[in-house]
């Protein structure tokens, strides 16, 4: 066919090619998030050949639209395709990836629709298109297909399926041209790591950000804020961070950008008061600008047709955008001390966001706008923060392909549990971050069964901007609450070397157990039993593992549900030991356990050290160093590396860290013995308390 293209591929960077194919599109979603690539870390991966047979990927592009083809095998499972919420496993669907908020179906409109897939197989494949793009990811069946489906008569066989097997991923790109990657392995997790290290791996956030974190209710004032700050060291509960919801600003949807006096009459004073009890301040924000906004005059000109909330849309692929947007920021807020931002609402609603035909003075089109909106404004606000050489840590609603190193956390308003478990599992294919954020609770149960999980993930929070609740408002379980938001404290060590792993290595520091080498292949489609009523065309159910996770890469999460005593874990190969008391519990095998209300089930593989340090409130501050407690699991000699530096600057990428690698081995008498680090980290004692779990 006249429209076929034949394919240069590149290979841009160690295991990871490039064809460019058609016209070349006025955007690009790596381009948007603008990462650096990491060269260094990627020459570190195993060298490798291109991992697809080159002959089946097809190309076409046939009145303006780019259609693409893609080779699967027997077997396979494909992961990511954009922030799902209640699927992992995505072969067999179709995905149409679109910006938006999440509306209950996994069907591509999400947070972050990243059109990057890694499979089982081990190599990834990422379509750098701006573009509503769809993904067929193994739904279609060709004509000319080398490996069609077997031929089944319904009449006679039960076996029948309306899914016939499809050998092919198949994507539609609404535009005469697109980039194309394709990620070597040889594991699903290597393939991620290049997707992420092509894109300067993930951030490194500031010690304070694996904190606490408590949003405040909109309209609190900041005397309402100390206030809370205050009650916070009464309950002598973490807390490094305070985010301020709407209503510190003067007008809100649309946003002035500008401190409401009443309520704040004193910001400087009010954030210098902030710092001197150690907690930063976060503001919210989305950034539609009010005509009564100071700001309004300035970038009138550079803002989109249409208005969000009867806000300009500002034009953010303008330099010249940019800086009246840093000069107003940095004045009203950075240069007083504000630590970071929540950029809401830059995903949308179609019915308030600015609509498809909406035009932008870059001659931008607002699809693109719409695809690339959240990257730009994570890079544009990164970006003064380092300027500053300070790390921010915040939250967005919108992200996309690229954006591991920017330093936000999606988060939205949907509050399914078991759901957002889910998305944080699937966070951990395509580069971004996200947190399951506690609002309310109908029980004590789930209040503490939600508490657990966010302080397992990567951001622990409060967001109790409706509803006002606190650590403590079920007094039932409040001792329990605090508990585990303690845990998380101790173990800022550990979660702070396994954040240094997604910046080093790419690695993703909260992952699903698809990524584990270790996790068998399990074999997740089952063939669905006809059913006249609920499943007509026999189509697969799945048995997705979606509800248990890796923090870094000792620990399995394995979180509680309200209603639920007891529940299922996968254990990947190789022995395992409970957490808190360092016994035995399984290798290679389904467990059924059942733990107590206070405790979040968490296991550690065998030979695993875990860092830790005492109870602490808040992360360290300036000169401080605290004492460390290494606790070793299982049989097994292990090591474990100590990433550490300053907390809050980017002196580190100057080489201004400490790697402080510690030991266990079997000394002649066969007992289990540690080994000190040679190099001393940067904030911890350099003698250490060694702790043999597993008697
Ligand atoms: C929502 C956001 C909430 C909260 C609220 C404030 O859109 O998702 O977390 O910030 O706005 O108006």
């Amino acid at each position: 066919m006249k429209a076929q293209k034949s394919i240069v591929w590149k290979e841009s960077y160690p295991g990871i090619w490039k064809a460019d194919i058609g016209q070349k599109q006025k955007h690009s979603l790596l381009q948007a998030a603008g990462g650096k690539v990491n060269l260094s870390a990627l020459n570190q991966l195993p060298k490798t050949v291109f991992p697809l047979d080159k002959g089946t990927i097809e190309i076409k592009i046939i009145q303006g639209k780019t259609y693409l083809k893609l080779p699967l095998q027997q077997g396979e499972q494909l992961f990511g395709l954009g922030l799902n919420f209640q699927t992992v496993n995505q072969r067999g669907r179709i995905l149409n990836l679109h910006m938006d908020h999440f509306g209950g179906k996994d069907n591509g409109r999400t947070h972050a629709p990243v059109p990057f897939y890694v499979s089982s197989k081990g190599y990834g494949v990422l379509i750098d298109a701006a573009q509503y793009i769809t993904v067929y990811a193994g739904t279609g069946v060709r004509v000319d297909s080398k490996n069609p489906p077997e031929l089944q008569d319904r009449n006679t066989n039960k076996k029948w399926s309306a899914q016939p097997y499809s050998d092919a991923v198949e994507v539609l790109v609404p535009a005469n041209g697109t980039s194309l990657y394709v990620f070597a392995g040889p594991s699903p997790m290597q393939a991620v790591q290049r997707y992420n290290l092509l894109n300067g791996g993930g951030y490194l956030p500031p010690k304070w950000g694996l904190g606490f974190t408590q949003r405040v209710p909109t309209l609190y004032s900041q005397e309402d804020i100390l206030k809370e700050v205050a009650s916070f060291e009464e309950h002598d509960f973490p807390l490094d961070f305070i985010g301020v919801e709407p209503g510190w600003q003067s007008m809100s949807y649309p946003c002035t950008f500008e401190w409401d006096t009443t309520r704040f009459p004193t910001p400087k004073l009010f954030l210098a008061k902030l710092a001197e009890k150690g907690v930063s301040a976060n503001l919210w924000l989305n950034p539609y600008v009010s005509p009564k906004s100071s700001l309004y005059p300035l970038v009138k000109n550079l803002t989109g047709s249409h208005t969000v909330w009867n806000g300009l849309v500002p034009d953010f692929t303008l330099a010249q955008t940019r800086q009246l947007y840093k000069n107003h920021f940095k004045k009203n807020h950075l240069d007083i001390g504000v630590g970071g931002y929540k950029i809401d609402e830059v995903d949308g609603y179609d019915n308030w966001v600015w609509p498809d035909v909406a035009t932008f003075p870059s001659g931008t089109s607002a699809e693109e706008m719409r695809q690339i909106y959240g990257s730009l404004v994570q890079k544009m606000t990164a970006d003064w923060y380092k300027e500053i050489n300070k790390r921010t840590y915040g939250l967005v609603r919108a992200s996309n392909a690229g954006s591991s190193h920017l330093p936000y956390i999606i988060y939205n308003d949907y509050y399914n549990h078991k759901d957002f478990i889910t998305a944080l599992v699937n966070s951990s294919f395509i580069g971004v971050l996200w947190t399951p954020e506690v609002r309310a609770s109908k029980t004590a149960e789930e209040w503490i069964r939600r508490m657990q999980s966010a302080c397992f993930s990567p951001m622990a929070m409060i967001n109790a901007w409706a509803d006002g609740t606190k650590p403590w408002t079920f007094p039932e379980v409040a001792e329990a609450v605090k508990e585990v938001a303690n845990l998380r404290m101790q173990l800022l060590p550990y979660l702070y070397t396994t954040f240094a792993a997604y910046y080093r290595e790419g690695k993703p520091p909260f992952r699903a157990m698809q990524l584990v080498d270790e996790f068998s292949d399990q074999n997740i489609q089952e063939r669905g039993l006809l059913d006249a009523t609920t499943n007509p065309y026999q189509m697969a159910i799945r048995k997705d593992i979606k509800d248990q996770y890796m923090m870094g890469d000792e620990i399995l999460v394995a979180p509680m549900f309200a209603g639920e005593k007891s529940r299922q874990v996968i254990l990947p190969k190789g022995k395992w030991y409970d957490f808190y008391s360092g016994e035995f519990v399984g290798e290679n095998q389904l467990i059924q356990i059942e733990p107590p209300l206070e405790k979040i089930p968490l296991f550690v593989r065998d030979g695993g050290i875990i860092p830790m340090v005492p109870v602490h409130r808040q992360a360290p501050k300036q000169g401080e160093r605290w004492p460390l407690t290494l606790q070793h699991y299982g049989q097994n000699p292990g090591a474990f590396t100590l990433y550490d530096d300053d907390g809050k600057s980017f002196d580190y990428e100057k080489g201004k860290f400490t790697l402080s690698k510690y030991s266990v081995q079997r000394n002649p008498q066969g007992k289990l013995v540690g080994n000190q680090a040679i190099q001393a980290p940067m904030s911890y004692l350099p003698e250490v308390r060694w702790v043999f779990m597993t008697k």
